[in-house]
Parts: structure tokens; sequence; C-alpha cells
């Protein structure tokens, strides 16, 4: 009698975290039907983000590039990268001819996580102080004719309101940062203070966002580049448009006649996404409430979070992770998405890995098969949704610049074969996670079918961001300018 009562218990209990799954799944359904309705409303909130300032959530921030690298710079630059889990400080000598990166030494290092939080100053004496270590290790070497000012493009991967090429305001921050007395400032000024405070002389040529750091780097290898995408820890997109067509901004005028817009898409928000509970759980216990909606639902800073919320509701609906849910899963962040990522791509039959994981992040002893390939699942769904939003996202904007096979104007579909489009994507979760990739890759050949999907190219480029800028500020020099 016991036993049979017990394994009917525990029975209903499973079927109570199969519901658990079932509707959560149904929570992040993206059918096709769904996809082209988030589709449609990024191209729709882009023109409507060009058309006036506050008129969508897409910013759509004007970035002063208006030419892009192409091949001729010439000579020796600098780059910095912030915003990411990691910094960056790199050197890249150009020779002059397509393609030619004659030497780029770079240098990595995490973020310290004290920052994220600090004070603004030690925020910028930190850069400025690597950015001196690093030229002071040049030594002697001839990397710039003598008494020139060594000239830096500064990668800065938060959204800024900018006046030049070379300057801007920072309108909030996203991505866990959460720094007093930097919103509204000028960010330019900040780094040159902070350079002014540890006596270093160089002067920022460019200030950009990460995907207009990577935009430049494809374009250099690739003119048939038009948009870049980061898919990391937040996730964003840039692309190239007419300045005619950015009417809030009118006579704005370039020599190229497009402006490079970042579209800070990580703030899209349309009824079409589909939101569980679990979404907003995440909302609510985040920093920035009511904010990057689009982001939450797609980059690597939240993934791991929504599976372990995920994972949190079914152990109190049933004891499959043990009688008492150990307190690293309800723990926030203590399952981060690179685990998400080796946990789903575990192909060991026994699914050894992700045994391993959940014990070690989450500390969940010997869960049985059945358990580990129900987290598997967990960990699809919120990958897939994520990817196949991103994807949605993309067309959208091959859609407002008439690249989506629709037959627009604008270069869409000239009789007969669509135009070659490049798309830059770079980014941790992308570059380093297959599946991720996959559905990516799917979702676009759905929605544009497989005709026009195959003349879309997208083009990884890993840590490119800090080497764009750099360029940037090669093709701002006087002696290299260029069009688009
Ligand atoms: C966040 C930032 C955005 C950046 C993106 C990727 O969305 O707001 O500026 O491009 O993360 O790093």
């Amino acid at each position: 009698g016991l036993l049979v009562g017990r394994r009917v218990k525990s029975r209903r209990r499973w079927g109570r975290v199969v519901g658990v799954l079932r509707e959560f799944e149904q929570g992040c359904a993206t059918s096709i039907g769904r996809l082209r309705q988030v589709v449609d409303a990024m191209a729709v909130e882009m023109h409507a983000g060009l058309a006036s300032d506050g008129g969508s959530k897409l910013k759509m921030l004007l970035t002063f590039v208006d030419t892009l690298p192409n091949g001729s710079e010439k000579g020796t630059f600098y780059g910095l990268d912030l915003g990411g889990t990691n910094f960056r400080v790199l050197r890249v000598q150009l020779g002059g001819s397509r393609s030619s990166i004659l030497g780029c030494q770079v240098e990595t290092q995490p973020i310290p996580q004290h920052l994220l939080t600090g004070s603004n100053e030690e925020l910028f004496d930190f850069i400025a102080t690597r950015l001196k270590i690093f030229i002071e290790k040049e030594g002697n070497e001839d990397v710039l004719p003598l008494g020139r000012t060594r000239e830096l493009g500064f990668t800065f991967s938060f959204p800024i309101r900018q006046i030049s090429v070379s300057s801007g305001v920072l309108i909030k921050w996203t991505k866990g940062f959460s720094i007093e007395g930097t919103v509204g400032g000028d960010v330019t000024q900040f780094l040159e203070e902070a350079m002014a405070r540890v006596g270093l002389d160089m002067k920022v040529s460019a200030l950009v966002n990460d995907t207009v750091g990577t935009l430049a780097l494809s374009h250099y290898h690739d003119e048939d580049t038009i948009a870049a995408v980061i898919i990391g820890t937040g996730t964003n997109a840039c692309y190239v448009e007419r300045t005619d067509a950015i009417i809030k901004c009118q006579g704005l005028l370039t020599n190229s006649g497009g402006m490079v817009v970042n579209i800070e898409w990580g703030n899209f928000w349309s009824s079409h996404l589909p939101r569980t509970p679990y979404d907003v759980a995440l909302d609510d216990e985040s920093p920035n409430r009511n904010d990057q909606g689009f982001e939450k639902m797609i980059s690597g800073m939240y993934l791991g979070e929504i599976v372990r919320l995920v994972l949190c509701r079914m152990a109190q609906e049933s004891d499959i992770f043990g009688d008492a849910p150990a307190p690293s899963l309800a723990a926030p962040f203590s399952l981060r998405t690179p685990m998400v990522a080796a946990m789903h791509e575990d192909d060991s039959p026994d699914l050894r890995e992700v045994g391993r994981i959940l014990e070690e992040a989450l500390q969940i002893p010997v869960a049985p098969l059945k358990t580990r390939r129900l987290v598997v699942r967990v960990c699809d769904v919120v990958s897939r949704r994520a990817a196949r939003l991103a994807a949605a996202g993309i067309v959208g904007i091959l859609k407002k610049v008439g690249r989506d096979g629709s037959g627009g104007f604008a270069g869409g579909r000239s009789k007969g074969k669509p135009r070659r489009t490049v798309v830059a994507i770079e980014g941790g979760l992308y570059a380093g996670y297959a599946m991720f990739r996959e559905y990516l890759d799917e979702a676009v050949g759905e929605i544009l079918g497989e005709d026009v999907a195959q003349s879309v190219v997208f083009r990884i480029s890993e840590d490119g961001s800090g080497v764009g800028a750099a360029l940037l500020a090669a093709s701002r020099s006087p002696e290299n300018q260029s069009t688009f």
C-alpha cells in the first residue's frame, strides 16, 4: 500500500513538471506567423524612431559615421573596447591596401565586477591606466613618428547621444552596469580627463558602439556589409541608412548620402513577442525594469537566468531535484548562459555534462537521466526562442532597407537574382553556441524563403568591435579619407 501510494504521488508530481514544461513551451512559441509579425513590428518601429526622437522604443541613434573603412587606411591606431564581459586594449597597424591588417596586438581582461557599480572616476581611471600600461610596453619600437599624438577608437557599448563622431552623452546604462554620474555626461571627456590624470597623451577620434565597430571591420573586408548585429552579453544592431530617410534630422548632409544608425534594438518591444511569467519575474528582479525587453529574451546576460527560473518552478512543483531545493537553485544568476550552451550541446548518451553542471552550479545531486533530459528541453526552448527572435530582428532590418526580397526599392530584387547582402555578427553567444547559430539560420531561411536567404551572408567576427573602432579612428585621420 505504502509503496503504491508513493509511486502514484511521484507520478503525479512528474505530471506537474511536464505540465510546467508544456505551458512554458507554449508561452515561448515562435511560429512563422508570429515571427513575421515581429519582423513587421521591427521595421515599423525603425521608421517611427527615425521620424522623431521618442517616436519609438527604438532610439535609432545617429552615429555620425558616414564613411566606413575600405582597406585603403594606413598607419598605427589604437582601440579600446568596453561594454561586454571583457575589456580590451589594442593596437592595429594598417598597410594601406585592401584587407592588409599588418599587425594587431590585443590585451583582454575581464572587467572587475566592482567597477560595474562603483564610481564614474574609478571606471575611467581603470580604463586609462590599462591603456597607459599597454602603451608603455611599446618601449622603443618606432610605432609612430616622433611627436605625433596617438589616435584612439573607443568602443563604448551603451546607448549614447552623439553630436559628432568623436563625442557623445550616455543616455542610460544597460547590462547590469549602474554607475552614478555617468548618465548625461560626455563619455569622451570622461576618458580624456582620466588620461590626463594618468599622464597619457592620446586623442579619441572615434567614439562608437560595438555594433558600429563590428560593421566597420566587416566592411573593411567585404564592402557588401550593410548591417551588424551583436549577440553577446547584450544584443543590438546597427545598419547603414540613407540620410534622407532620417526624418528627425532634416538637412543632414554627408559625403556618402548615408549614415550608420545604432538601432539599440535591445529595447525593442511588441505585443507579438512571446512573453512568459518567467520573463516578467526576470524583469522584476532586474535593475532596469521595463527596459531592454528584447535583450532580456535574447542575450547572454539573461538566458541562463530564464532557465534557472523555470527549473525553480519545477522544483516547487515536485521533488525532481531532491526534497529540499538547494540554495544555489534559488540564487539569481547562479546558472550562467555558457552552462546552458554546454548542457544543450551535451551529446553523451548519459548526458554526463548536464549532470556535472547541475551539480556544480546548482548543487543538484545525481539527477536521473529523465530529469537531465528535461533540463536539456528547457535549455532548448529558451535558446530556440532567443535565436528565432534575433532572426526576426535581422529580417526586420533587411525589410527596412529593401533587402528582404519583397521587391521594394533601394536594391531589393532587381529582376532575377537578389543582391548579395552581408550582415556582420559578433558576440560570445552567437560565436560560441552552435545550436543557437543553427536555430537563427534556420529561422532566417523560414522567414525569407531559401532563395532570398541564400543572398544573405552572415559574417562572424569574433572580438572585432575594438579593431573596427581603431579602423574608424584611422578613416577619420586626415590622411585617410574614404566614402561608402
Ligand atoms: C546593450 C547596449 C548596446 C550594445 C549591446 C551589445 O544593448 O545598450 O549599446 O550594443 O548591449 O553590447
